[in-house]
């Protein structure tokens, strides 16, 4: 079977038409599917309403090993699938209570391991009337694009990522004393190459990084924002505006994504997410 592809974007993405994962799913499917992937960094199957908790790990695994949800509070993952997240607008902190914005603001999933996510997938159960949707930028294209002397000057540098800088935008739910073993930090290098496809992606995340291998406090901070604002221009976006049964996959190595908050809080915008275990940086 050939798959019908079709770009989301321009600056990435694709959506793989008419793909019935009951029917369709093979070997072979799996393989172009991976394929089309690493090449679109996103990759969108519209219609899959029909599919459960346990259907949704089943596609999944096309992608790789399904890496456990890092929040274990009741409320963040499917109890019967406990590898099935959910991702509301309705939850709270499981510590203080407050709302959170989970995902609302540029980042990459959960780079404050050693092995981050090679990709995480949703899939849209609720979607508020209008907003909502999720922005995604293309860091490989943005890597490509980088200045020769920037692009020297990130050469292997590494930066630290941590469960929540200092300088996050947002929150990130309160890790609870039995959770706190999860923080301990990894260092991944700001051009970070793709294991697939051996293209080089900037890798950093506002949410996490703490400091730049080699540099002062504040000129690893410039350097950091400086990568961000390039990495972020609109020329490097494709924002993805959900329909019901939406399932989308991003690739962690070489997009940064944050949900669009823009949408009546009053109502649900709920979905189902899965991560996809990944892999040591280089
Ligand atoms: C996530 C995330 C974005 C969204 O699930 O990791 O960032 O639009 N979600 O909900
Ligand atoms: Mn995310």
């Amino acid at each position: 079977m050939s798959l019908d592809v079709r770009k989301l974007g321009d600056a990435l993405g694709a959506e793989i038409v008419g793909f019935d994962l009951l029917r369709d799913l093979n070997e072979d499917t799996a393989a172009e599917i991976n394929h089309v992937w690493a090449e679109n960094c996103v990759l969108c199957f519209r219609d899959q309403q029909s599919l459960n908790p346990k259907s949704f790990l089943t596609l999944a695994r096309i992608f790789g090993d399904v890496q456990p949800q890092l929040a274990t509070s009741k409320e963040y993952s499917v109890p019967e699938v406990p590898d099935v997240g959910i991702l509301s607008n309705r939850q709270t902190d499981p510590v203080s209570g407050a709302k959170i914005m989970r995902g609302g603001s540029w980042h990459t999933d959960h780079s404050h391991s050693a092995k981050p996510p090679r990709g995480t997938i949703l899939h849209a159960l609720e979607i508020p009337d209008k907003g909502g949707d999720t922005l995604f930028a293309n860091c490989r294209t943005a890597y490509h694009d980088l200045p020769d002397n920037l692009k020297k000057f990130v050469g292997d540098r590494k930066a630290h990522h941590v469960y929540l800088s200092s300088r996050s935008p947002r929150k990130m739910p309160t890790l609870r004393d039995h959770e706190k073993h999860l923080d301990k930090g990894a260092w991944h290098p700001l051009a970070r190459t793709h294991p697939v496809t051996n293209e080089k992606s900037i890798y950093l995340n506002p949410i996490r990084n703490e400091a730049v291998e080699g540099l002062e406090t504040e000129q690893g901070f410039s350097l950091l924002d400086d990568l961000l604002t390039h990495a972020t221009q609109q020329k490097y976006q494709y924002s993805h505006k959900w329909h019901l049964g939406d399932v989308i996959i991003w690739d962690n190595r070489s997009t940064l994504h944050a949900a669009n908050f823009d949408y009546d809080q009053t109502q649900h915008r709920l979905m189902h997410r899965v991560m996809i275990a990944g892999e040591a940086t280089y």
